[in-house]
């Protein structure tokens, strides 16, 4: 199969309806990471986009509509903190879990009665949305584990001739996942976090609950047991206190011929000389937008990265730490 990319234009977005009509996937981008989007109404269209993946079974998907889909006809019970949260936050990088009406294929949540719903912002996305005028089933363009893909030229290293069309929309702005957020009960609890953070939330809703998954138990988010956002290369986290030490270990490996490099934020790359750094920029956004990039980068260039974490870990830094734990988790 050829895989095609195509800027979003008149001509792209009926190429990708006429594929999704016929139960086909295609590669979207959002605002986020890119997406690997199908008919959620159509189960052998959302199964084929675990196959494509090699996405676990009981992972489920995020169903993405665009900014006018009347979502009752999904979803039922929407509490009113979580339409103060839509109206602040939407369209945009918050997803939310509520009962499901089960109009949609099974196959999407995987078996439980509730659906994640993302209105994303970015405007090719929208234009994509609308103009198929389907709720689209879309996980990460990724293949499962791998880094996440923001850009176009990622989902086709990872999907080339798995899938007949990606459309580009440029290098994503957000950078990590959107938050996920269970809106079922009576207050607020995220899922993953990410661009929307606890304080954002909070700002209009008062507090809200932060659910932290422990190994072994039956996940309240299927996705948040599996090892994620991985490089290919080998990965080593240092805390930003143990900065001479990552870099001393960075050096060693060098001189053992290991193709090393110390992974950093802006601050720190500025104190490193004579050894190659993965740049992650100087602001929490920044950081964000860089990390998968910087981590695609590693893997292309590298034997190993030597992340070390950065300084700051509180707002947007959160989703990240989340991220850059997980890429550089011990167990593959
Ligand atoms: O930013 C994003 O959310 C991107 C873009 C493409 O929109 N999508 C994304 O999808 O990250 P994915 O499949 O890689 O992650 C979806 C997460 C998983 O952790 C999954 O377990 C959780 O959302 N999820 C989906 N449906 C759920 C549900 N009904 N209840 C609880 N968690 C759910
Ligand atoms: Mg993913």
């Amino acid at each position: 199969m050829i895989t095609q990319i195509l800027p979003v234009n008149e001509a792209s977005l009926e190429a990708a309806r006429v594929i999704i009509a016929r139960g086909g996937v295609v590669g979207m981008p959002t605002e986020t990471v890119y997406g690997l989007g199908a008919n959620a109404f159509d189960t052998v269209a959302v199964e084929s986009i675990f196959k494509i993946k090699g996405r676990p079974n009981d992972n489920p998907l995020i169903v993405h509509v665009h900014k006018d889909y009347d979502i009752t006809t999904l979803v039922k019970d929407i509490p009113d903190y979580a339409k103060a949260l839509a109206k602040a936050y939407l369209p945009g990088p918050l997803t939310m879990v509520y009962k499901s009406l089960g109009t949609v294929s099974k196959a999407v949540s995987c078996g439980l009665d509730t659906l994640a719903i993302r209105i994303p912002s970015h405007e090719g996305a929208q234009r994509f949305l609308k103009y198929v005028n389907l709720p689209i089933a879309a996980p990460s363009a990724n293949i499962s584990k791998h880094v996440s893909p923001t850009s176009a030229e990622h989902v086709y290293r990872d999907l080339n001739g798995k899938i007949e069309l990606i459309l580009d929309g440029g290098k994503c702005a957000g950078g990590i996942e959107s938050t996920v957020l269970d809106c079922t009960g009576h207050i607020p609890i995220i899922l993953r976090s990410g661009l929307i953070t606890r304080e954002m939330i909070a700002m209009v809703v008062g507090d809200c609950g932060e659910y932290v998954y422990k190994d072994g138990e039956k996940a309240l988010s299927p996705g948040l047991k599996y090892k994620h956002y991985s490089p290919t290369c080998k990965t080593k986290l240092f805390s930003s206190g143990d900065f001479n030490k990552a870099v001393a270990y960075c050096k060693n490996q060098i001189t053992l011929g290991v193709k090393c490099a110390v992974m950093c934020d802006g601050a720190a790359s500025e104190k490193i000389v004579g050894i190659p750094v993965l740049n992650l920029g100087a602001t929490a956004d920044e950081i964000a937008a860089n990390l998968y990039l910087k981590l695609r980068e590693g893997e292309d260039c590298y034997d190993e990265i030597v992340a070390i974490e950065p300084v700051m870990q509180d707002g947007v830094m959160v989703g990240v730490m989340n991220r850059l734990k997980k890429a550089c988790a011990e167990v593959k």
